[in-house]
């Protein structure tokens, strides 16, 4: 997968409630496609938490250049060798990087070493970073970055961590992408979420139509997410499940849901480095990421612009 072009497809993985696995589902995905299906992904986390960010750098000994600047950034534990990359958001959104200088491309993507993976690095309190630039400059800055640099080219996948407010940086997103996946808790209430979350991408789409024209942006599918394996078969899980599967608003707006559903790991909440896909837990988390990461390949080869 690693030679030639890629034909690379963006995805943002998007849901305007918080605490749904947006985050978690993005590194987990990248790294099993990166790291045993041999596909070259770039990671972009545009959340101002920089959530991704962290666990990405706590997981492979890295921190950003400011963080040295204040040491309490930085945890504890992490061995001196830490190492230092300037790349970061904020060059991207700023339009900071020179096409004449390749190089430059360091300031924006942080190549994961002796990985098939890459991110663009978040940058904690970007709001604030940013507040000077006008917005439609900041909704551009991602496409135009992927399009400036031929990234399509360079990647097979894109995947792009998106905050759980509605902003510029949402648009940001939302303008390069040939595909959204939305992660959903089973919860009461949760569909509603979505169907707002539909609003906001017919809107961006009919007032960015240029944006479009070319390229769709079409919803891949619902995940549901944080599904206990011993209770997904009990009938209180099963029915908020079943809630989703045939709430009215797919039905209206045509979406999938992911027929494997993302299973509840206890790791994920104590260990901000853990990645399943290098983990032991052979009996339900590993198999279920091999199955939902299939499952989530297999849709974006169906035929798109
Ligand atoms: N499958 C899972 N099993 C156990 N814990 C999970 C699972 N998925 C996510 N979590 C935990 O739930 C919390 C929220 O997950 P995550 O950060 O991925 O959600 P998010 O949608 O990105 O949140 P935000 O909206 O704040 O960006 C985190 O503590 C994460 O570790
Ligand atoms: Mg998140």
């Amino acid at each position: 997968m690693s030679e030639g072009k890629h034909n690379g497809k963006v995805i943002s993985f998007i849901n305007m409630k918080g605490g749904v696995g947006k985050t978690t589902l993005t590194k987990e995905i990248g790294f099993r496609l990166a790291n045993s299906l041999n596909y070259k992904v770039l990671l972009i986390d545009i959340d101002p938490q920089i959530n991704l960010t962290q666990s990405i750098f706590k997981r492979f000994g890295f921190a950003q250049s400011k963080d040295l600047a204040n040491k309490s950034n930085i945890e504890e534990n992490s061995d001196n060798n830490l190492k230092i990359t300037e790349a970061s958001i904020q060059n991207v959104l700023e339009g900071n990087i020179s096409l004449s200088n390749p190089t430059d491309l360091d300031k924006a993507i942080f190549n994961i070493p002796n990985t098939n993976l890459s991110i663009i690095p978040g940058e904690f309190g970007l709001e604030f970073l940013t507040r000077n630039l006008n917005s439609s400059n900041l909704e551009n800055g991602i496409y135009n970055f992927i399009d400036d640099n031929n990234l399509k080219d360079q990647f097979d996948y894109i995947l792009i961590d998106c905050p759980p407010t509605y902003s510029s940086y949402t648009i940001a997103a939302l303008k390069p992408s040939n595909y959204y996946v939305v992660p959903v808790k089973p919860e009461a209430y949760s569909m509603l979420g979505v169907d707002m979350l539909e609003k906001v991408v017919d809107e961006t789409k009919k007032t960015n139509k240029v944006y479009f024209k070319d390229k769709d942006l079409k919803n891949l599918g619902i995940i549901i997410t944080n599904v206990k394996a011993k209770e997904k078969e009990k009938p209180g899980i099963l029915n908020l499940i079943n809630d989703i599967e045939n709430s009215r608003i797919l039905k209206e707006n045509g979406i999938r849901v992911f027929k494997n559903h993302f299973l509840h790991n206890s790791s994920l909440q104590s260990d901000m480095s853990y990645l399943i896909d290098t983990s032991n837990a052979e009996k339900y988390s590993k198999p279920n990421l091999v199955k939902l990461t299939e499952e989530f390949v297999s849709y974006t080869r169906e035929d798109t612009k």
